[in-house]
């Protein structure tokens, strides 16, 4: 009996429903040609959802969602609804309340014209960043005081457990431990935010158990800038959860746009959600014109997350196929292929590979 996957969809706002819509092309695609099955159930939360009815994201929904082998999102955001709102209960609430601890941010260049850096080829960027996912200033601890008066005072904690932090690096280490080069390299603020050292200690003790993984560390200052001047010093990047969110948007443009950046949300060994890096670019909602290949490419990293490696190497390989012999010219909502055009190229490819 063939295996059959389970997945929680939430196609989310503005472009969500069309891009999870090609990259549910994609993964029946997959299914037909290596044997599995998908069984998927639709949830509409979202800004439409939440103004008809005035749920956001309710416990139970979260739950069933988590009784699912894994969970695929679109995009979160509405220009109608108070900022962060909607970010915070559904991506939020998925992140944290099921403890996904790590955001997986592959960096990947995929054809050389896409790169903003001068003579940067595809084997000179191929980093992947293991940002922690369910700390620091995201955990929602302060406030304001005295609002809207000249004696305002906003505080937000940026909290950071050894747990938290270890079970990151770790988790770092092991991933530096697949990959040929086994480079991992720490970025933190510690020198300017002191009780970062946590992280100096955390990265050295852990490593001590993983001789075999060359050990670096830059300052997030530092490393932005490294990143444009020579991405090729990267392999695998451990990073807190706002730097990481702000490194990781850095990544996708020398890939060549929000486009094609995708991410896991993981907790292993339990459910994971996978999604495009990018926002819900409501002014192109229903248009058409999205590109989907984030979200194609959230679907191969949830491919390869549930075992599925054949399946997901194909995928990967027919993106790259694409972008590099610039049949899919750029990664804007702007290239003159409409959404669900580029879905139908990556399925001709695809099919055109022997596996
Ligand atoms: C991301 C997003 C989120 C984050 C927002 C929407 C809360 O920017 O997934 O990178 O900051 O993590
Ligand atoms: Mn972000």
């Amino acid at each position: 009996m063939s295996k059959e996957y389970t997945i929680a969809v939430v196609p989310g706002d503005g472009i969500g429903e069309e891009i999870i819509r090609e990259g549910i092309k994609i993964l029946d695609v997959a299914a037909e040609r290596y044997g599995f099955k998908t069984k998927y159930t639709h949830y509409p939360h979202g800004a439409d959802h939440y103004l008809a009815t005035g749920e956001l994201f309710p416990d139970e929904v979260l739950r069933e969602c988590a009784d699912h082998d894994t969970i695929l999102l679109g995009a979160i955001g509405d220009p109608r609804i108070e900022v962060g709102l909607l970010e915070r209960a559904i991506i939020g609430g998925i992140r944290w309340k099921l403890d996904l601890y790590i955001n997986l941010r592959p960096i990947k260049l995929y054809a050389e014209h896409l790169c903003p850096l001068k003579d940067t080829k595809p084997e000179d960027l191929d980093i992947l960043v293991v940002r922690e996912n369910t700390e620091s200033i995201y955990v929602g601890l302060g406030g304001n005081f005295k609002q809207g008066t000249a004696d305002e005072v906003a505080i937000a904690e940026m909290i950071m457990t050894r747990k938290g932090i270890e079970r990151a690096v770790r988790y770092a280490y092991h991933a530096a431990m697949k990959r040929d080069r086994k480079k991992l390299t720490l970025v933190d603020k510690a020198n300017a935010i002191r009780p970062q050292a946590i992280w100096t200690r955390t990265f050295e003790e852990v490593g001590r158990e993983f001789p075999e993984v060359e050990q670096d560390h830059a300052y997030i200052d530092a490393a932005c800038m490294w990143l444009v001047k020579n991405p090729e010093a990267f392999d695998v990047i451990v990073v807190d959860n706002i730097f990481g969110d702000i490194l990781t948007d850095l990544g996708a443009m020398l890939q060549g746009g929000l486009g094609i950046a995708a991410s896991g949300n993981i907790h292993p060994g339990g459910v994971s959600m996978f999604e495009p890096i990018h926002g819900s670019a409501p002014k192109y909602r229903g248009k058409n014109v999205a590109n989907p290949l984030a979200t194609i490419a959230a679907v191969q990293m949830m491919l390869a997350h549930l075992g599925e490696t054949e399946a997901s190497a194909t995928i990967e390989g027919s993106i790259a196929e694409l972008l590099a012999s610039k049949q899919i010219p750029d990664l804007s909502a702007r290239s003159g292929l409409e959404t669900d055009e580029i879905g139908d190229m990556v399925v001709e490819k695809m099919g055109q590979k022997v596996g």
